[in-house]
């Protein structure tokens, strides 16, 4: 645990607190989830904006209300049509949770979300930070909150050294919110904070002359913010070689759903892969699994980075020995359902080059268009 290196500041609440909400007042982005007053939207959205960007989310968080537009909805939807819906925004874990939170809310709390912290963090997917978030935007509830955004805030703004993301120092940052969270309009507080970091008190080039907090910015003031804050070191990329299977057979292709056993990606669809600790490896794994032999060059290699994981996929074309046993994890699919189950990113760019240029380079196409009509 990192030891606390410091007192808590001493500063003036009120102060800020002012400066801060009128600056918001004027210079607020537009964002769907702040036109409504819907506790299942802002849920949504919440449980969207953890780990993803804004701009990002927008046009997943219309979609998604669109077509879930309740708990009751949501709750009784297939989980593929959520995966479908969250496909492309990563870390699907959010998803699945997402489902299982509004299944919680229908089964447990008669449709409505719980209004206290120790009421929501039972739902799955929601953390400290998002208790605060939904208690404090949805129900005006003065419930602090501490994400990436607020942490640089206050480095910033205190001169908070050290790693805040651990420990005592962790500890110190949520005191903080809780201090200079105002009893009124503490949602409209906690989203400005987080406003003020994305957009002014950015990490690389803080913007500290439009700075409705500059006059109070200890670290401005010491010409010190742009060391600050001070960060663990990243961790080390690791490179992580997969191998994924195209089998065809009369112009379908196998897929697989990721089963409940896996480490990530549970309940996605996928051309069959692994990791190994080479190419090589990872295809052999796979030879023996689905009883295939595989071209030894790959037809199609791609790139994701996930965190600090780089994952090179290779795509190897390959054909059946025996008859590859199907139920309902792992099924031979057209061209158009493919495109309906879920992929992860990875998995979703050697859907693309199949859809696109496989099927035209081995002339597969014919007879798909037979096999779809069927
Ligand atoms: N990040 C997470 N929630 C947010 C919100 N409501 N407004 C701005 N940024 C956010």
């Amino acid at each position: 645990m990192a030891k606390s290196n410091q007192k808590t500041p001493a500063f003036h609440a009120e102060a800020i607190q002012k400066a801060l909400l009128e600056w918001y007042d004027r210079y607020k982005r537009d964002l769907p989830w702040r036109r409504t007053k819907d506790p299942y939207a802002i849920f949504v959205s919440e449980m969207m904006l953890q780990q993803t960007q804004v701009k990002t989310v927008i046009p997943y968080y219309e979609r998604f209300l669109k077509e879930l537009p309740n708990w009751s909805a949501l709750a009784k939807a297939k989980e593929e049509k959520v995966l479908k819906l969250w496909e492309g925004l990563g870390y699907y874990r959010r998803a699945r949770n997402l489902q299982a939170a509004a299944q919680k809310v229908i089964a447990d709390f008669h449709g409505h979300l719980p209004q206290t912290r120790e009421g929501i963090v039972e739902l799955p997917g929601v953390g400290q930070y998002s208790a605060g978030a939904v208690l404090s935007i949805a129900f005006q509830k003065p419930e602090p909150l501490v994400d990436g955004n607020v942490i640089r805030v206050f480095s910033r703004l205190f001169v908070l050294r050290g790693n805040l993301k651990v420990g005592e120092n962790h500890k110190k940052v949520w005191d903080i919110a809780r201090q200079l969270l105002p009893p009124k309009r503490p949602g409209d507080f906690n989203q400005a904070l987080m406003e003020l970091g994305a957009t002014v008190c950015l990490p690389e080039q803080p913007q500290c002359l439009l700075c409705p907090l500059y006059a109070h910015c200890e670290g401005a003031q010491r010409g010190i913010q742009y060391e600050l804050p001070e960060m663990a070191k990243a961790a080390k990329t690791v490179e992580v070689p997969m191998a994924a299977l195209l089998v065809d057979q009369k112009g379908k292709l196998f897929v697989r759903k990721r089963s409940e056993e896996e480490k990530w990606l549970k309940g996605m669809w996928e051309f069959p892969s692994a990791e190994g600790r080479t190419h090589e490896e990872a295809r052999s794994i796979l030879e023996k699994e689905f009883g295939v032999q595989s071209e030894p060059k790959p037809r199609k290699d791609v790139k994701h980075q996930i965190t600090h994981h780089k994952i090179h996929l290779s795509l190897y074309a390959a054909k059946a020995k025996k008859e590859i046993r199907i139920n309902s994890t792992a099924k031979w699919v057209t061209s158009a359902e493919l495109e309906k189950l879920p992929f992860s990113s990875a998995q979703g760019k050697l859907r693309q080059w199949v859809l696109t240029s496989y099927f035209q380079e081995t002339e597969l196409l014919p007879k798909i268009k037979k096999a779809r009509k069927r």
